[in-house]
């Protein structure tokens, strides 16, 4: 049986962790019998520059019948639609909105030889296994809702405003999702317990008490996930002090986005950082760095965020699709990843080595069917 999938490679840096990508595709294909029909759409900053489009008309509709979508990085410096939105963005919330993909999902784990991004002095009280915790941002409201404005009145009266949007039906989705996912995970690394963090800011605003009263609804439907609260400016600090404590955590929209860029400095920064845009139909999987175009061209991003969102596509289709092969080709190419950098050989420079996003994903690739080999 073979999967659609839309490739979405968009700007700067984006195709060439996209190529990668591909070639971790490949090698899963020739190793676990599944096979993938891939379609690659321009999209982004660079194409809006080149049409007065940010992605061409049908690709939408591609993306809705595609058993799932592979995106890169949209966006480009000063290329911006006229209402100042940078172009490219569109295609993102595009798809999260149009294909309401409620769940944002952004694992956070340390591999091993992966220095984090703090201090080396922190590095001994951090070691690989302590930091596996997951955070899921709601994708579709909150200060991400689409109702804002301006109203130029000129001089100190201008004003702006943006709507927070919080509702039941969209709350009690991704926490419920948010529960489901720590039933199928290990707990917390510090004590093993599954345990679901409310991240909100419950103390202040209306959206988040109600947010939070969905939370303890939810949580009644799962007597063996622990519950536990946190507003999220302490959250912050106590995920950088004790971040084996957590397992999973669920919070609103902007205060994910926020959080997960923080969380990415424990497992080795943006190079390291994947997320997966999870709906109940359609799913989108990106790494969550940006086209950074200052790299774009050198072949010496790191591709690893890209590969496991790879990777966690192919957790979510295998599961969607109840197909065996696509979730031990997901846990293949963990593994693949994971010994690579184990063995250290071949790093990025963010890493601190000198390879080429190129060389990296080759041999990651190549370690896929040699792991499928013994496996089987
Ligand atoms: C992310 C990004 C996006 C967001 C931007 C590019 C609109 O920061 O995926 O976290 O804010 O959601
Ligand atoms: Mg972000």
């Amino acid at each position: 049986m073979a999967y659609t999938l839309v490739l979405l490679p968009g700007d700067g840096t984006g195709p060439e962790v996209m190529r990668e990508a591909v070639k971790v595709l490949k090698a899963v294909q020739d190793s676990f019998g599944v096979s993938f029909d891939t379609f690659p759409f321009p999209a982004g900053g660079q194409y809006y520059m080149d049409t007065g489009a940010e992605w061409p008309d049908g690709a939408f509709e591609s993306c809705k019948a595609a058993d799932a979508i592979l995106l890169g990085a949209v966006g480009l410096p000063d290329v911006s639609l006229p209402n100042g939105d940078l172009a490219g963005v569109g295609v993102v919330f595009g798809l999260r909105f149009g294909l309401d993909l409620y769940a944002n999902v952004r694992p956070t784990k340390l591999y091993p030889n992966v220095l984090h991004k703090v201090h080396e002095h922190f590095k001994q009280v951090w070691e690989p296994g302590k930091v596996d915790f997951v955070i899921v941002r709601e994708n579709t409201e909150g200060l991400y809702t689409p109702a804002r404005g301006f109203l130029s009145r000129g001089g100190i009266d201008e004003l702006a405003v943006d709507s927070r949007i919080i509702t039941r039906k969209g709350a009690e989705r991704v926490i419920r999702y948010a529960f489901e996912l720590s039933t199928r995970r290990k707990g917390a690394p510090s004590d093993g317990t599954h345990r679901v963090t409310c991240v909100d800011k419950s103390n202040v605003t209306a959206g988040c008490k109600l947010f939070r009263r969905i939370y303890d609804e939810v949580a009644s439907d799962y007597p063996g996930v622990h519950r536990d609260y946190a507003y999220i400016d302490a959250f912050q600090q106590w995920l950088l002090r004790s971040p084996e404590a957590y397992d999973v955590a669920v919070t609103s929209n902007v205060f994910g986005d926020i959080a997960t860029d923080l969380a990415a400095v424990l497992q080795g920064g943006m190079g390291m950082a994947a997320g997966g845009n999870i709906g109940d139909a359609h799913a989108m999987f990106e790494p969550i760095h940006g086209s950074s175009p200052k790299h774009a061209g050198k072949d010496e991003v790191n591709p690893i965020a890209m590969i496991l969102a790879t990777q966690m596509m192919l957790d979510w289709l295998g599961r969607r699709k109840k197909d065996a092969a696509l979730r031990e080709a997901a846990t293949a190419v963990e593994m693949a990843v994971e010994r690579h950098l184990a063995e250290g050989k071949a790093l990025t420079y963010d890493l601190g080595g000198k390879a080429r996003c190129s060389e990296v994903g080759s041999a990651i690739a190549a370690a896929i069917p040699k792991i499928a080999k013994r496996s089987a």
